[in-house]
């Protein structure tokens, strides 16, 4: 299993503090947002990672994570020229993915449930996709769920004005290497991006798409400054504010 990190985009919901760095390089309590889902594939098994970074600031992931070797990770670099979407941002993955199956964490969200069984289960199944969801109090901001009486996934919706649920898809994915066909296909939408929401419906609508609830907090950071402030409040008292430099547990 490989890897990915969607760290591109412009940012610029949380101007000016992403003048003059990424934004995933802004501090989420006492690390740079970017360790986090960094920590969460490597706390899974996960070694060789892709990052997948904007065309502004890119050599300071280069800086700040080096080959990933004092993480006790492979780190691999891509940049994505223009924010097209978070689809397309995974579809320069194809090559380093390989033909294998791939976990794929936005770089702004931060969440405490390990996904470490998740993973194993995922990598012994032959095909599919698997997203993760969290009750949120605002789910017109994200991707929402909808949900059949028997808990299955019935539709995925991107940002509905009248959410059918109030469970929002996060930002970690794993998929089949499927994925980049499907990616391939998409259209754009109405906000010009090739959206990681229709690539979860087309699995869904093949009987391919399994879920899981986190029972944790979960944060988008990116969403705005409260969401980056409450991110960091979460983080200071749980075990992911006591990460250290070496992404290491104590
Ligand atoms: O955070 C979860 C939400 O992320 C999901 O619920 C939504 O379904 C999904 O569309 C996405 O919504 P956002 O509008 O919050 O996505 P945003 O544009 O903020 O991008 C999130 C991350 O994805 C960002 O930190 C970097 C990466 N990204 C995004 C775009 C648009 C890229 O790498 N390239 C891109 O072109």
């Amino acid at each position: 299993m490989k890897g990915v990190i969607l760290a591109g985009g412009t940012g610029c919901r949380l101007r000016p503090l992403t003048r003059v760095t990424n934004k995933h390089l802004l501090g989420v309590y006492n690390k740079p947002m970017i360790y986090y889902p960094l920590f969460a594939l490597k706390d899974a098994g996960i070694r060789s990672v892709m990052i997948v970074s904007g065309a502004g600031h890119a050599g300071d992931f280069l800086e700040l994570l080096g080959s990933g070797s004092k993480f006790g990770m492979k780190l691999s670099y891509e940049v994505q020229e223009e924010a097209g979407g978070i689809a397309q941002a995974l579809s320069l993955t194809e090559d380093f993915v390989g033909g294998e199956k791939v976990t794929v964490v936005l770089g702004d969200n931060i969440f405490e449930d390990s996904i470490r069984e998740d993973v194993e289960e995922f990598s012994s199944q032959s095909e599919g996709a698997k997203v993760f969801l969290k009750e949120v109090e605002n789910p017109q901001a994200y991707g929402v769920a909808k949900l059949s009486e028997d808990g299955k996934i019935e539709d995925i919706l991107e940002k509905p004005e009248v959410p059918p649920s109030n469970l929002a898809v996060t930002g970690c994915y794993m998929y089949d290497p499927g994925v980049f066909d499907i990616a391939k296909d998409l259209k754009p939408s109405d906000r010009n991006e090739l959206e990681i929401t229709d690539v979860n419906n087309f699995y869904l609508k093949h009987g391919k798409l399994t879920h899981r609830v986190f029972d944790g907090f979960w944060g988008d950071c990116g969403e705005s400054f409260d969401s980056l402030m409450h991110a960091a409040s979460l983080v200071r008292n749980s075990h992911l504010s006591k990460i250290d430099e070496n992404l290491n547990l104590p």
